[in-house]
């Protein structure tokens, strides 16, 4: 695709990622995904925010073409999505400085063998004149990783946000035109890989109030015209109280904790708290990330084989105790033949979450009628606190 114009001097480039599904050998991308970079000229310089992954550099190589000169490549994160064609573009453009955070030049240096003399550092709220055009560069630590900036171009207020905001769509629209699709893919980026970093986002996006922004540029995804549609998802994602919302990722072998799952969820929902149920032979993890977003109690569901937890489960377990979402509570419910240390075992992986756990309900066997009733008390116990904490 060939460069588009945002405004007078400044284009979008980059790659269009239709066919890519997977994302650090992990993240499902099912509508693919996008590699922005944007060209800024001033009156007397030129900048070149970010660049494209690696396996697309020959498109941005071929949009640069017809530049002759770039005097600045600002790398705002050191992934190599972003940054994995600056070698190529400084070896086109030998005299352009290279410009990130301090702590991203060594993370340049590493990954990418750029040598040192290429890096120019920038302090946060520096800014960087381009002649008519004004660069300012904001440090927002761990949008995705430690040494992530973004950057503001006052005259024309766009914020250049790389992952910050950032989604994960293959599309020819240049701008947002679905907000219902842009909104769930952008939560999914931010679950999967901003919301560990909750407290961190949280004042980053208090930094951001200062500055008069019309349009929001990320290096994923399309441009915000409306900045206000995502700055207000996001501060509801990192800002509200958790909702009245159990997540029950499950598996089961051979139907017995299938059956707890089916009474259980009928139970929550006869007490009127929602849940998002996930089958974890066949989930997205991307979707169940989503939905630890906003919920308050998370409930595994597992057979017990080989003396533990399904490693489905255990897996399952480890990505919320990674992902730390807000959730307050957690319980276990499944089915075993002869013992084990399910609970034990899955209870010592969630260090990071700070919950209170509710009595997990295990069976032999399948469920038998005290069984059933032993799930309708776990599902009173978790109305009755969610409706203490007036979770809504
Ligand atoms: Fe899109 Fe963290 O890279």
């Amino acid at each position: 695709m060939k460069a588009r114009k945002i405004k007078e001097g400044v284009f979008w480039m980059g790659a269009v990622d239709w066919d890519r599904r997977l994302f650090d050998s992990l993240i499902p991308l099912p509508d693919g995904t996008t590699y922005n970079a944007y060209l800024v000229r001033g009156s007397e310089k030129t900048a070149l925010l970010d660049t494209v992954d690696p396996a697309m550099a020959n498109e941005l190589l071929e949009q640069l073409k017809d530049v002759s000169q770039i005097d600045y490549v600002i790398s705002h994160h050191a992934e190599q999505d972003h940054s994995g064609t600056i070698p190529q573009v400084l070896e086109k453009y030998p005299n352009a400085k290279l410009i990130t955070t301090p702590k991203a030049k060594g993370m340049l240096m590493d990954l990418l063998q750029i040598p040192e003399a290429s890096f120019t550092t920038v302090e946060d709220g520096e800014t960087l004149s381009l002649g008519d055009r004004t660069l300012t560069f904001i440090h927002t630590p761990w949008v995705h990783w430690p040494e992530t900036m973004v950057t503001y171009l006052e005259e024309d207020g766009i914020l250049f946000s790389c992952d910050f905001f950032g989604s994960h769509i293959a599309t020819t629209d240049l701008y947002v035109t679905d907000e219902g699709r842009v909104y769930e893919a952008a939560k999914r980026y931010y679950a999967e890989i901003m919301m560990p970093f909750r407290t961190v986002i949280q004042k980053n996006l208090e930094k951001l109030k200062s500055y008069e922004i019309q349009m929001i540029a990320p290096s994923h995804g399309q441009i915000f015209q409306d900045p206000a549609f995502i700055m207000d998802a996001y501060r509801d994602w990192v800002f509200s109280p958790c909702r009245n919302i159990v997540v029950l990722p499950y598996v089961s072998m051979h139907e017995s904790t299938k059956r707890m799952v089916d009474y259980f969820v009928s139970a929550l929902v006869e007490k009127g708290v929602k849940v998002e149920q996930f089958n974890l032979a066949v989930t997205d993890i991307g979707k169940l990330a989503m939905a630890l977003v906003d919920a308050a109690t998370l409930v595994v569901g597992t057979p017990t084989v080989l003396a533990g937890p399904h490693p489905y489960a255990a897996y399952s377990a480890f990505l919320a105790n990674a992902l730390r979402p807000k959730i307050k509570f957690l319980s276990i419910i499944g089915s075993y033949g002869w013992g084990g240390k399910t609970v034990e075992t899955l209870a010592g992986m969630v260090p990071n979450l700070k919950v209170e756990v509710i009595d997990p309900v295990l069976c032999k066997g399948v469920p038998s009628e005290k069984d059933l009733k032993a799930l309708d008390d776990l599902a009173a116990a978790i109305a009755e606190k969610h409706k203490e904490h007036n979770f809504t």
